[in-house]
């Protein structure tokens, strides 16, 4: 089955020149780092641990977090879910500089799963917001009533400097903890965090004990609730369990965590597109049909297009499983989708795609593989200067750990690579310029463990280079 490979070692004799003269053109070999880290599994933190502690008070609203609700950056969803009675599903809100309180109404739904009935499930929609403004915003009205705030992004814009976290499959253990927790002391303050699929790894429970569900979104409050976490979905959301009769993908995650795709035109929460600051993010979903004439790619080829570079210079796809990864867990396993959907992203010069999926940290060089056509060899990863740079961030810090066992030798196509958990940075200066870094969770808050400076796509076709790694 050589279609799909990108070595191409084990060719025939045929295919040995091809494959010189492309290799020769990705010559300066990637790193593997030699830090020494902590490998050993980490369990999930016990109930009783303080990150999960439900918020004292009658029907006090709980696990509350925020997303981008429209596709400019002007709205906000506010989500929470109160376990007594459904209450009210009333937002008040109001801007710092004024008293005036605004109030909006959302909805409320429950679901079951197996045995577990969740709590009321609150999502609420505040629309035309001012940008760049602090609001205060109040939920749990009528009962225990919790104040929280959020910082509205810049309008859209081409020079709009912007800062956003990275994280994926951060699960609920003292590693995720501790990827949480260096995200927020990161001096480099991320404003918004675009999140790679797999949140909660309830699924690793017994039935899927959606009890996990709920003490993940209460360890992620202190962070979601104050900044908007972008979502992805990832193959711990399916929780697709027949043999209990539980046989609707995502049931869970649809729930409680609502995303705003509508606005971009999607038929599906799972894809869907967003506009923030000088960024155009787009969502793509691994675990939905992709294929050809499917509703995602139906979506995809007329998202790219409607991608205007001079108002959103920086184009960034986010997915779970990632394109191009050279560690040995889940090899290839996103090769079908990248077989469709990368001579897209060559063509519409994305920026950089950030994957989660595998547990660790890897960064790939401008290389993409779109030549191949079954009979002509040119299958192996070129050096290119449209393509994106793939970043798998999947070292949150879950349960199952980290996936240390790597290809060899380092294919040409990866830059840096090493099994830690961490997280990462993406700090865009202006139309041509941002700075991604990589922050492992052994370093002091502000180290570097790997950057880069990204030249955008589209205004600029300049070398990059690693400006850090130790
Ligand atoms: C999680 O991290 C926070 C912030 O560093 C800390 O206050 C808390 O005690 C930690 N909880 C656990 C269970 O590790
Ligand atoms: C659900 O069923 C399992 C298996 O019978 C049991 O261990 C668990 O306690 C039940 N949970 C609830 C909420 O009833
Ligand atoms: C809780 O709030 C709801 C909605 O405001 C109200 O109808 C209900 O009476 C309150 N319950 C209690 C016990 O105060
Ligand atoms: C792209 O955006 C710029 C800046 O907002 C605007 O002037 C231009 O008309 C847009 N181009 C298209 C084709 O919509
Ligand atoms: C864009 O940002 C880069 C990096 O900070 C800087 O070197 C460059 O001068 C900036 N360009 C403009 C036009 O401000
Ligand atoms: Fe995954």
């Amino acid at each position: 089955m050589f279609v799909v490979r990108w070595d191409c070692f084990s060719f025939a004799l045929v295919f040995a020149v091809s494959f010189i003269l492309s290799r020769a053109e990705v010559c300066n070999g990637g790193r593997t780092s030699s830090f020494v880290r902590n490998d050993q599994l980490s369990n999930d933190m016990p109930l009783d641990s303080d990150v999960f502690q439900v918020p004292p008070g009658y029907n006090a609203p709980q696990q509350v977090h925020i997303t981008q609700g429209d596709h400019l950056g002007k709205g906000v969803i506010i989500s929470w879910i109160t376990q007594d009675e459904p209450g009210s599903s009333l937002v008040l809100y109001r801007a710092e500089n004024s008293e005036l309180k605004s109030s909006a109404e959302g909805i409320v739904l429950t679901y079951k799963y197996f045995n577990y009935t969740s709590g009321y499930i609150h999502h609420c929609t505040i629309r035309d917001l001012e940008s760049d403004t602090k609001y205060y915003y109040e939920v749990g009205i009528g009962n225990t009533s919790r104040q929280f705030w959020f910082i509205t992004p810049p309008e859209v814009g081409p020079d709009v400097a912007y800062t956003f976290g990275l994280v994926g499959d951060l699960g609920q253990t003292h590693d995720s903890n501790r990827t949480l927790t260096h995200y927020e002391l990161n001096p480099a303050k991320g404003q918004t965090l675009l999140f790679v699929g797999d949140l909660s790894y309830a699924d690793a429970y017994p039935f899927h004990d959606n009890s996990r569900w709920d003490t993940w979104g209460r360890f992620i409050e202190r962070n979601a609730a104050y900044q908007p976490w972008i979502w992805t979905a990832g193959n711990h959301e399916i929780d697709f369990l027949p043999d209990i009769g539980e046989v609707i993908p995502f049931k869970p995650y649809v729930h409680r965590y609502h995303v705003p795709y509508k606005a971009s035109g999607s038929t599906s929460p799972f894809w869907y597109s967003i506009k923030r600051a000088s960024a155009y993010i787009i969502v793509m979903s691994s675990y939905s049909a992709y294929g050809k004439y499917t509703p995602q790619y139906k979506w995809l080829e007329k998202e790219f297009p409607k991608v205007n570079r001079t108002e959103t210079p920086w184009l960034i796809v986010l997915m779970h499983c990632p394109f191009y990864s050279s560690y040995v867990h889940h090899y290839m396993e996103g090769e079908s989708m990248r077989v469709m959907y990368e001579p897209w992203f060559v063509e519409y010069m994305v920026d950089v795609v950030f994957a989660g999926h595998v547990h660790a940290y890897e960064r790939s060089e401008r290389i993409s593989n779109i030549a191949y056509n079954v009979v002509n060899g040119l299958c192996t990863p070129i050096r290119d200067p449209s393509a994106p740079v793939y970043i798998t961030i999947g070292d949150g810090g879950n349960l199952e750990g980290l996936v240390t066992e790597m290809t060899e030798p380092q294919p040409s196509y990866s830059a840096y690579r090493e099994a830690s958990f961490g997280h990462g940075i993406l700090d865009i200066k202006n139309r041509t310029h941002a700075h991604f870094s990589w922050h492992r969770n052994q370093d002091g808050y502000a180290v570097e463990a790997d950057s880069l400076l990204l030249h955008n796509r589209y205004w600029t076709v300049s070398e990059e280079s690693a400006v850090a790694g130790m």
